[in-house]
């Protein structure tokens, strides 16, 4: 059994699909049955992608598009819609999954702000508002799951920029999962995905060994099957070092930086750090 939506002849477009966690959605989705569509930059990496989820996929080439897309042009989204549209007859899954990490710096006036949010945080809204307008008129059953990030809800101290981004697409997703739900003949739902530490290029740039504590990126297109068919809305995902009771105390305990009045990322400040290994002492 998986969620309704995920049948055979239901057409999903990923973005940020020619690598990681995206690609492997996309080669167990075609595996699936479903058509399958790819959009993320570059056309080489596109071509590679698709016949990857073509080699593994249910009805071979025949249910797998490839569309050049740039998530942080409105333009782009817009055109790949219409390419979906025009191929598949619409959309019923949107995943949101595109993102980049260069690193920031808090006080850094480069343009690195600028491309992180673009692409994390509007490349995310832009799709749903390309999306979600034509998909709300579809019968249904639709999904749109946004990839969000741990470091979203606990914001830790080292990539401000990836946060503030993340933490955007988690009040975004929430936000949008409140609207469809309050739309009368809505049958449509949004969901949260929120890996952990997963061996892809763009947390291990350059390293060729999975790391110990990694997860596959399948192993996350596993997990997200698996949460949808239970109808949850935050798909928490643990990997090999990191399982849900540390997350659920990691949460609560910078949810108690403001119930406590304590600083802004007290798990980091020295002053703390007894108390903190102390919280966790159990895990
Ligand atoms: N890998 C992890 O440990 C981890 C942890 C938490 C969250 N995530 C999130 O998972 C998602 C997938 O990342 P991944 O780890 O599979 O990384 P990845 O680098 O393998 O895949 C990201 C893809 O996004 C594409 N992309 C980048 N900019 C784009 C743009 N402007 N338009 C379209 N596509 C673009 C890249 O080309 C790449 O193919 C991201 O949202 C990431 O933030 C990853």
């Amino acid at each position: 059994m998986t969620h309704p939506a995920l049948s055979s002849g239901s057409t999903a477009v990923i973005t940020g699909s020619a690598s990681g966690i995206g690609l492997a959605t996309a080669v167990q989705f075609a595996k699936m049955g479903l058509n399958v569509v790819i959009a993320d930059i570059g056309a080489d990496r596109l071509a590679q992608a698709v016949k990857t989820v073509a080699a593994t996929s249910a009805k071979g080439a025949d249910n797998v598009m490839a569309h050049e897309t740039d998530v942080s042009k409105m333009d782009d989204l817009i055109a790949l819609e219409a390419a979906v549209q025009q191929r598949f007859g619409g959309t019923d899954i949107l995943m949101n999954n595109a993102a980049v990490q260069p690193g920031s710096d808090m006080l850094n006036k480069s343009q690195t702000w600028q491309r992180i949010l673009d692409v994390n945080l509007h490349g995310v809204i832009n799709g749903c508002h390309v999306f979600a307008p034509n998909m709300l008129k579809r019968k249904g059953p639709c999904l749109i799951i946004n990839t969000g990030s741990k470091q979203g809800i606990t914001t830790p101290p080292g990539d401000p920029a990836y946060n503030v981004a993340k933490s955007g697409v988690i009040s975004f997703t929430e936000a949008l999962q409140h609207e469809f739900r309050n739309t009368d003949g809505a049958n449509i739902s949004a969901h949260l995905l929120i890996p952990g530490f997963v061996y892809t290029p763009l947390s291990c740039p350059g390293r060729t060994e999975l790391p110990d504590d990694a997860w596959l990126p399948e192993q996350i297109t596993e997990f997200m099957i698996a949460s949808l068919e239970k109808g949850d809305f935050y798909i928490l995902c643990p990997d090999n070092d990191v399982k849900r009771p540390l997350d659920e105390l990691r949460m609560r305990w910078a949810a108690d930086d403001i119930i406590k009045n304590r600083p802004p990322l007290s798990r980091w400040h020295p002053d703390y750090a007894d108390a903190y290994a102390d919280f966790i002492k159990d895990i």
